[in-house]
């Protein structure tokens, strides 16, 4: 872990105490007010010296840290993407600083493009694994073997399987399903989808890959929800466009508050 973490998570506890964390989340465009449902401390990213920028519209970049359900939660209200400067790695000192607070797992959502007909606008998506389309990743440059990071199961089975039996508890439909990461910014053109969706993949983003490969490397337990904000390029006459993108987000952040919650309680 990097001296700076170990800085960071001292400077964290002594403004939102000393006890464990449990899990981080990471929330994607749309979001944010999740956040606003914990008890606790927000701590502006502009104050911890290292965290990412994340100046992308319909994100809140701040860390809370506080009571979700009874359990003690990181959200990371805001995430860099690799389009906003070119580093696939941007979320990896945010991801040391969980592992110093103690948390053993993260959760991530994001909002993405569906290729299913019948995972429409307003559906959400546990991702039961993903496709690197870009080609790129945060662990190049890494210098130690740690950097072989197996990715077999990268989207734990037991917490997977405790999310569906909270959609389940909730009477909320969540899809099943593989994440293709797209770098961006530009959306992805009808071909792309075309052949993205011939690769096996059943949603589209521009996030949570990075995420889950460090994840991975820092030992945490991953996990990860799509809500779906549009049907992908060329699946239908519906616009693409990130103002689409913040404002259909709500209709699958209800749902995916209701899992959350639901697999939080489970946890507490
Ligand atoms: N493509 C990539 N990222 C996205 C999309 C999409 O269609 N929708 C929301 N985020």
């Amino acid at each position: 872990m990097s001296k700076n973490a170990k800085a960071l998570a001292a400077q964290i506890k002594t403004i939102a105490g000393d006890a464990p964390v449990q899990i981080g989340m990471i929330l994607g465009s749309g979001l944010g007010h999740i956040a606003d449902a914990v008890d606790g401390v927000a701590i502006p990213y502009g104050d911890l010296p290292g965290f990412p920028h994340a100046g992308v519209s319909g994100h809140n970049p701040n860390l809370v840290i506080g009571d979700f359900e009874g359990v003690r939660v990181a959200v990371f209200g805001g995430r860099a993407h690799y389009y906003e400067n070119g580093t696939a790695d941007a979320m990896r000192l945010p991801l040391e600083v969980l592992r110093e607070l103690g948390a053993d797992r993260m959760i991530a959502t994001n909002a993405a493009g569906s290729m299913l007909p019948d995972m429409p606008t307003g559906s959400i998506m546990c991702l039961s694994d993903h496709i690197n389309f870009s080609g790129l990743n945060p662990l190049i440059g890494e210098p130690t073997d740690a950097r072989f990071v197996p990715m077999n199961d990268a989207y734990d089975p037991a917490i997977r399987a405790a999310l569906r039996a909270a959609a389940d508890d909730a009477d909320v439909a969540m899809a099943d399903g593989v994440y293709a990461w797209y770098s961006g910014p530009s959306f992805e053109t009808p071909a792309e989808i075309r052949a993205i969706k011939l690769l096996g993949a059943d949603a589209v983003g521009m996030s949570t890959v990075p995420e889950v490969i460090l994840a991975r490397f820092l030992g945490l337990k991953a996990a990860a929800i799509s809500t779906i904000t549009n049907m992908a390029a060329g699946m239908s006459d519906e616009s693409i466009s990130h103002e689409h993108t913040k404002a259909m987000a709500p209709i699958g952040a209800a749902k995916l508050e209701k899992v959350l919650r639901g697999y939080l309680r489970g946890l507490a």
